[in-house]
């Protein structure tokens, strides 16, 4: 029997799920944490110990040497971390979104090719069961040429909050597009088989989240709805809209379908939160 698979994880808040799982998943353990906020850092004294509980993330992959580290930063240090820990030897698993911008995102590509490390980014949703039910129906072909798909998150009032690092673009690299809506473009992309992007349009409104926070006197300067329309190499297209805030029913609303000439795929929540159901439809019989 091989050693459990030693894990890290650097930033505790969307982090304290990823401690949980390595902890309890029977081929792994958690042997380290680190974050700037003690309070945070207190939370794991127990059952790490103090010892393995760090301030500084770098001494942490020095004196610990973790196999593998979970990166739920700020988006800003998504791309940094990840690379110093490949550098260190670990196989990271970083939060999504990937990168601040696609720059970014190859440079760390390539340090894991070099480093010869996998890293993973965490792209949940696609590990829902329905996503997967659904990834293999289209994938078995039950949808026959894909033509067209449409992808949506949008939120009644879902801002993180004004003046955090969420609505800062320096900081997060963007509004809900980067933050909601790349698991809705994940979704609909990797359901459709990974077509290349060939062509993309879009706008980005400003027309909500910006005056409420400016009424705070909070800093807060991205968008608060994005859509677009984006046109691949296989002559597919792809509308998509995505909101933290705007007037609507339920406070999350999510879709996603893919449309082919044999069939239809759909994953959607259901009663406004985060229960999933999928479809699918044909004319066939
Ligand atoms: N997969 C998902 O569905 C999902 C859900 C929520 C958040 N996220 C992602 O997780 C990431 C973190 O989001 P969050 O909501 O936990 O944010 P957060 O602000 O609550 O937590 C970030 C943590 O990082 C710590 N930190 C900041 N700089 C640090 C540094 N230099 N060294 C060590 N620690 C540092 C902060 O003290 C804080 O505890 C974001 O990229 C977000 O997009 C993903």
């Amino acid at each position: 029997m091989s050693a459990p698979v030693r894990c890290a994880v650097i930033g505790l808040g969307m982090g304290k799920g990823h401690a949980k799982g390595f902890a309890e998943c029977p081929d792994s353990r958690l042997v380290a944490v680190a974050d700037l906020d003690v309070k945070r850092l207190a939370q794991f004294k127990d059952q790490v110990g103090e010892e393995n509980c760090f301030t500084d993330y770098r001494r942490m992959l020095k004196k610990v040497k973790p196999d593998v580290v979970g990166v739920a930063l700020p988006n800003f240090l998504h791309a940094p971390v990840t690379i110093a820990a490949l550098e260190a030897g670990a196989h990271v698993l970083c939060e999504k979104p990937m990168a601040m911008n696609v720059g970014q995102a190859r440079k760390m590509i390539e340090v894991a090719r070099r480093t010869r490390r996998t890293l993973g980014i965490n792209l949940s949703y696609r590990f829902t069961p329905q996503a997967r039910a659904l990834k293999d129906l289209v994938d078995g072909g039950a949808l026959g040429k894909v033509y067209h798909a449409y992808t949506s998150w949008t939120r009644r009032d879902g801002f993180p909050g004004f003046g955090g690092w969420f609505g800062q673009r320096k900081l997060s690299g963007g509004g809900p597009l980067i933050d909601l809506g790349v698991h809705r473009l994940d979704m609909a992309m990797w359901l459709m088989g990974g077509p290349t992007p060939v062509t993309v349009s879009g706008s980005a409104h400003y027309d909500i989240g910006v005056p409420r926070a400016k009424k705070e006197k909070k800093a807060f300067d991205v968008e608060d709805l994005a859509c677009g329309f984006i046109r691949f190499d296989t002559g597919a297209s792809l509308v998509f809209e995505i909101s933290w805030g705007g007037h609507q029913a339920d406070p999350e609303e999510m879709c996603t379908r893919v449309m082919g000439t044999e069939g239809t795929a759909v994953h959607r929540n259901e009663g406004g939160g985060y229960a999933f159901v999928a479809e699918y439809f044909t004319e066939k019989n």
